[in-house]
């Protein structure tokens, strides 16, 4: 898909399919009231194309709702769509996010190759973070796993524009940019969720993550078994033991000139390109789904494309631990202990005992974690499709979050204002660390049934220690059950927009 953004009145605009939003702005309330739709543009030209139905109460301008008119008169258009973002009290720039979605989505399968969306102007809507979910929501939309058919047919929306007023025109260009930006990064993302394990090994991820790197600036180092053994990296190393594919340590580094010091983030990934379980071996039933178990990897990797083009004024360090968990005869067996990486040179790494070799996204995230700290991370953050448990807590509508640092998850917690991704905090406690002590070394990789979702962010705040630290648990979100009518089942890409406006909130 091509974006363009243009300044001019919505009538004359070229099109196949010019999208109108349109919100209910019924305030009364009770079973009498009815909807009021409402266009979201003054032009007249439009509101005259549209009167006719608008009055009929076939359109309630419903959130996703959409209403398809041919050739509208007097405008250039060739379609109108009016696509709903519900109440109009409460409409926000991620109902538009949808809203424009919806309509791409729709445009898709009826062969329509350009599209355009007239920006609202509505005072609940701020201009800049509306062109920019306009412009995610439209690339976002386009996106479809569809790499692997051999009767892929393209449906691509090849251009989208985004039709503005004047008014507010810096702040709309800025959204419009960083739109662009970041629906790419995680498009980026989920096209690398999307590969299945045979065609995107640790290796391979290695040299994805190191190409994007390289077309966008930043510095990339990808290492392999030796480094894990030079650095004692014991519980990493225990989850790629069983696999013929070596591991690959990927590491992003964003050095923004001139500055030398605040904060450095550490953003670190889970990046299991299979997991069969190991040993404690998975039943078969949906067990291709676990292909999608990097997916905290590969949205460090879009966060960190993001990072580059966006260039905000802090130092960030992407960590992605790249591994395939294996039944093998080399592979770790219950029991095992491992050594995990240490921070300081003259004391060993705490001691895991394995439990389950299933539970290993804590073992890869252990080791890289500590390694973001020995490279000068002072905050930390990693995402991780970590646990069945969470989805269990949550189901698939938020992603479970979890800090030992309350100012740190502040500014999280105002980033998902600005994503519009849901994440849930959940908490830790010391009863919750006691319950992953081991008898035999100093900490087990589970513990048991309870609270699973919980006692696995405890045994990575083992390793976080007291660096101000965020544990995203993303299993239940980062691969889509069912298509919704603003995005494509499948790879969500989940993270991106978060971590990357976490990111952001450390600017100096
Ligand atoms: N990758 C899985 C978690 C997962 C489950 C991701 C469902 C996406 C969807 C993880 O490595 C795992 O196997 N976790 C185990 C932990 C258990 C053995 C303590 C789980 O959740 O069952
Ligand atoms: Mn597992
Ligand atoms: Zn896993």
């Amino acid at each position: 898909m091509k974006t363009a953004l243009v300044f001019s009145g919505p009538a004359s605009v070229e099109t196949e399919l010019l999208i109108i939003a349109a919100a209910d702005s019924q305030t009364a309330k009770g079973k009498d009231a009815k909807p009021e739709p409402t266009l979201l543009t003054s032009d007249a030209a439009i509101q005259a194309a549209a009167s006719a139905v608008l009055t009929t109460g076939e359109f309630k301008a419903g959130a996703n709702e959409t209403l398809l008119l041919h050739a509208p008169a007097g405008l250039a258009a060739k379609r109108l769509l009016l696509v709903g973002v519900g109440k109009q009290a409460k409409a926000t720039p991620h109902a538009v996010r949808a809203a424009v979605g919806t309509a791409i989505r729709s445009a898709k399968p009826r062969g329509l190759r350009n599209a355009a969306f007239v920006l609202p102007e509505l005072a609940e809507l701020p201009a800049a973070l509306t062109a920019r979910a306009a412009t995610e929501g439209a690339i976002l939309a386009d996106y479809d796993p569809d790499t692997y058919r051999s009767d892929r047919k393209d449906q691509s929306v090849y251009n989208f524009t985004l039709v503005a007023s004047e008014t507010n025109k810096a702040d709309v260009e800025s959204g419009y940019n960083e739109g662009v930006i970041v629906a790419e990064s995680q498009n980026f993302a989920r096209e690398l969720v999307n590969e299945p394990g045979n065609k995107l090994t640790p290796t391979i991820l290695g040299q994805r993550a190191a190409a994007m790197a390289k077309s966008h600036g930043l510095k990339a180092e990808v290492y392999s078994t030796e480094k894990l053994h030079e650095l004692k990296m014991g519980a990493f190393w225990s989850v790629s033991q069983g696999s013929a594919e070596p591991p690959a340590l990927i590491v992003l580094k964003y050095e923004p000139e001139g500055v030398t010091d605040g904060p450095v983030l550490g953003l670190v990934g889970k990046g299991i390109t299979f997991d069969t379980g190991g040993i404690s071996i998975k039943p078969a039933d949906n067990m291709e789904k676990m292909k999608y178990d990097m997916a905290g990897g590969a949205a460090m990797i879009g966060a960190m494309r993001a990072i580059a083009l966006l260039k905000p004024k802090v130092r960030v360090i992407g960590i992605v631990c790249a591994a395939e968990n294996m039944p093998d005869g080399k592979a770790q067996k219950p029991g095992d202990v491992q050594t995990a990486m240490s921070l300081s040179a003259d004391k060993p790494g705490k001691t895991i005992e394995i439990i389950n070799t299933d539970a290993e996204g804590r073992l890869v995230l252990a080791d890289g974690i500590t390694y973001a700290r020995s490279l000068g991370a002072t905050h930390l953050i990693d995402a991780a499709t970590l646990t069945g448990a969470c989805v269990v807590a949550l189901g698939m509508i938020n992603g479970g979050a979890f800090s030992n640092d309350d100012a740190t998850f502040e500014k999280f917690q105002t980033a998902l204002a600005t994503s519009g991704e849901k994440f849930w905090r959940m908490p830790l406690a010391d009863e919750y660390y006691d319950m992953i002590r081991s008898d035999i070394g100093d900490i087990k990789n589970t513990g048991g049934r309870w609270g699973g979702a919980i006692t696995a962010a405890e045994f990575l705040h083992a390793f976080a220690e007291d660096t101000p630290w965020i544990h995203l648990d993303i299993a239940g979100l980062a691969w889509i059950e069912e298509n919704k009518p603003y995005i494509a089942k499948g790879p969500s890409g989940v993270g991106v927009r978060s971590i990357l406006e976490w990111v952001r909130s450390y600017e100096s």
